[in-house]
């Protein structure tokens, strides 16, 4: 079962408009809507809030405001992570980015209560707010630590004298814009009391166990009084990694009001209130000799932080791990702006990191006049140059040789800009890829039932990515079930928890957990069987026991699983299964544990306007075992997408007078479409297996399809046209 190309499970509930997302749970019964009323100052204080009209227009029945908003727990920095941290909302005057919520407007239906939204009348005294980048980029500071805990700078041997003595030498900065997850589904959440004082919360959200520990933080609930339900999700990609405005301020109105509550973010919302990848400035320096050989390597990374919710993207860290070099450095800075919070975009920092350091590469190539996949062959480390640990399975050499065969690369113009085909200047690029691989604390029950079916509970969510029917076939393996007899039931807080979906952790964890959990069921299994005279098996070697097509033999003897549940367990039985903390388990500090790839892309930038179009990508993988080739093409391509968007196409831009995003919306921000993609683009993943990683030797897919493919389009364009373009991403005017 594991490693079939599966159709969805939750497919036809999805193409039918079954599947209900967080602002569909009818169930819960008829609810109010709240519209969020947005700060139109970026940084100030409130002087003056009249919502009397507001609350006389049709069907309102709330106005909250910072004024009658109840107490709120703290954001509390000891609990290690932000997302399972309280998010109070509405706690006072002051106004700390654009579109901050200044209040909530709770009426019969969504248009009653957006139309009273616009009769909330706020008054500000604006101060001056930090808002530009390029000003304030030289004012920095050491963050307290870079995102998931990494150190915020490294130093390995002598960089200075290594890079000084370096015989050919790259030395450039580059700079990455504001980017945004932007989900098809946009946050929301249904909020709906039950009981005495439990809140039933439906939400859009990637992580429950962290969505619950929020919530009952922020209303200073106990968490068990909290049950969040996301059973399906629209997308993710790290906006809903926490929750929002949308869930806090629901939660607040349900309890005031005793009824259900709705909030969803607009478009427009989910760009000022959900929180944005920094914009970062980033300088890296290669020093190698002729023979291509690199001596030294630094990358030292600037970027924005929220004064009040540090945050600092991993961008830096990727290299770390990437190639060999005596002489090393790295660092995280940032600069305080007020802006709303950075947070998690897909492959946090290894995405921009990426795109600089492996166009720095390819300067290098052009520098010794190298082919660039040859460079990065020479620098194949045989141990992690920073950790000086092995790696656990390491293959990006073979994804470079492959791809190189696959793509035709030998075909690449030799000279920039020496290849034309009528109006297009033809270009060939191509990238590195690796991103580290994460394990985390998840719980999973699987039980079976006294019918022989089985059902498999965890608050891991499915983000569109395909927990579901992963988990399907791995339980189906597991306990030796067809498909059809195994159902997932996820996204509840009150089933065992997990890191949800995440840092391309999801999968492997909750898979895991579902495999160990089998085993542990498969046990008690075989006990009650054998040790009972009544079964066929009695007295059998549990050894030889093979479970498939829902029953259990050993040599000619076989039972039907549904026969041993009905006679030992008549309500069925269960078994749980874990995944520790990678921190705990000694294979994720004795290895450098990754997932690598190679990108190469072929693009033609027209000669006379500089439009550029990619003309075919392929990409190859090794990320330890797959689960199911074609969710995980999905997942890859997907990211490789993104890169070419990061490359072409993305940027939010900030109002330099107001601190508000002026694109904030998908006419405006433009990501790439089916017209920008073509036909001919492809993943190809390596058989493989990691055996440090977890006992199914899998690794995670969902980030490393988007590190360094932006890299391999912008090299391209760099082949096709002679020019270098290291401020992201490479628009048309900076091309001419
Ligand atoms: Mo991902 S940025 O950890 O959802």
């Amino acid at each position: 079962m594991i490693g079939q190309a599966v159709n969805r499970v939750d497919g036809p509930l999805k193409a039918t408009g079954r599947a209900a997302y967080a602002y569909e749970h009818w169930e819960a019964g008829q609810p109010l809507y709240g519209f969020i009323v947005g700060a139109t100052i970026g940084k100030g204080r409130i002087t003056r809030i009249d919502t009397e009209d507001a609350e006389g227009a049709p069907g309102v029945q709330l106005v909250m405001t910072y004024l009658n908003a109840p107490a709120q727990g703290p954001r509390d920095e000891s609990i290690p992570f932000e997302y399972w941290r309280a998010q109070p909302m509405l706690t006072g005057p002051d106004i700390h980015f654009y579109g901050e919520p200044v209040a909530l407007v709770v009426a019969e239906t969504f248009e009653q209560a957006r139309d009273a939204a616009d009769l909330v009348e706020v008054e500000y005294r604006a101060g001056r707010g930090r808002f530009d980048f390029g000003e304030f980029e030289d004012d920095t500071y050491i963050p307290k630590t870079v995102n998931a805990g990494l150190p915020t700078d490294t130093a390995v041997g002598d960089f200075d004298a290594g890079f000084a003595g370096a015989e050919v030498k790259v030395d450039q900065q580059y700079t990455t814009p504001y980017e945004f997850s932007m989900p098809i589904e946009p946050n929301a959440s249904m909020v709906a009391p039950h009981g005495d004082d439990d809140l039933v919360v439906y939400v859009s959200c990637q992580i429950t166990d962290a969505a619950r520990d929020s919530v009952a933080g922020t209303l200073m609930m106990d968490p068990e009084r909290v049950h969040i339900v996301t059973p399906f999700v629209g997308g993710g990609f790290g906006s809903k990694l926490g929750i929002h405005s949308e869930t806090i301020l629901a939660a607040m109105a349900a309890r005031a009001l005793g009824r259900p509550v709705k909030v969803t973010l607009t478009r427009q919302q989910v760009f000022q209130l959900v929180g944005m990848r920094p914009t970062s400035s980033q300088r890296v320096r290669l020093g190698a000799g002729h023979d291509g050989r690199l001596a030294a390597i630094a990358h030292d990374v600037t970027m924005h932080t929220n004064p009040d919710v540090e945050y600092a993207e991993q961008t830096a860290a990727t290299v770390r791990s990437l190639y060999a070099a005596p002489h090393r450095l790295t660092s995280h800075r940032l600069t305080a702006l007020d802006l709303p919070r950075g947070t998690d975009v897909r492959a946090p920092g290894e995405a921009p990191g990426m795109l600089s350091v492996e166009s720095a590469m390819d300067e290098l190539a052009d520098a010794l006049g190298m082919d660039p996949v040859e460079l990065r062959i020479r620098n194949e480390p045989t141990v992690d140059p920073e950790r000086n640990v092995p790696y656990s399975d390491r293959h990006l050499v073979e994804c470079l040789r492959e791809g190189a065969r696959r793509f035709g690369w030998e075909n690449r113009p030799a000279t920039p800009a020496s290849v034309r085909e009528g109006r297009w200047l033809i270009g060939y690029g191509m990238s590195a890829a690796i991103r580290g691989h994460f394990q985390g604390p998840t719980t999973v029950r699987v039980r079976l039932e006294p019918d022989g079916t089985a059902v498999i509970q965890t608050d891991m969510t499915d983000i569109g990515t395909g927990t579901y029917t992963i988990l399907t076939q791995v339980g189906a393996e597991g306990l030796g079930l067809p498909l059809e007899r195994v159902r997932i039931d996820l996204g509840r807080s009150d089933h065992p928890s997990s890191w949800g979906s995440g840092g391309s952790w999801g999968a492997t964890n909750s898979s895991t957990a579902v495999h160990r959990a089998c085993a542990a069921l498969r046990t008690k299994l075989l006990d009650a069987a054998l040790g009972d005279t009544r079964s066929p098996l009695h007295g059998q070697d549990p050894s030889a026991a093979v479970f498939s097509d829902g029953d259990v033999a050993i040599g000619g003897a076989s039972e039907a699983l549904r026969e041993i549940v009905a006679r030992h367990h008549p309500d069925g039985v269960e078994a749980e299964g874990q995944t520790r903390f990678m921190g705990d388990d000694p294979n994720y500090s004795d290895y450098s544990i990754n997932t690598y790839g190679a990108h190469f892309a072929e693009v033609g930038v027209d000669a006379d306007t500089a439009e550029t179009r990619l003309r075919r990508m392929l990409s190859v993988f090794s990320v330890g075992r797959v689960f199911n080739p074609k969710t995980a093409r999905s997942q890859l391509i997907g990211g490789m997408i993104w890169g070419v968007g990061a490359a072409l196409e993305e940027e939010a831009v900030v109002d330099p007078r107001s601190g508000a995003f002026v694109n904030r919306d998908f006419a405006g921000y433009l990501v790439p479409v089916h017209g920008d993609i073509p036909a001919d683009i492809d993943a190809v993943v390596l058989e493989g297996y990691d055996d440090k990683a977890n006992p199914l030797g899998a690794k995670g897919i969902g980030e490393v399809g988007i590190c360094g493919s932006g890299a391999a389009v912008a090299n391209a364009v760099f082949n096709a046209t002679g020019v270098r373009v290291r401020d992201f991403p490479i628009t048309i005017e900076k091309l001419l």
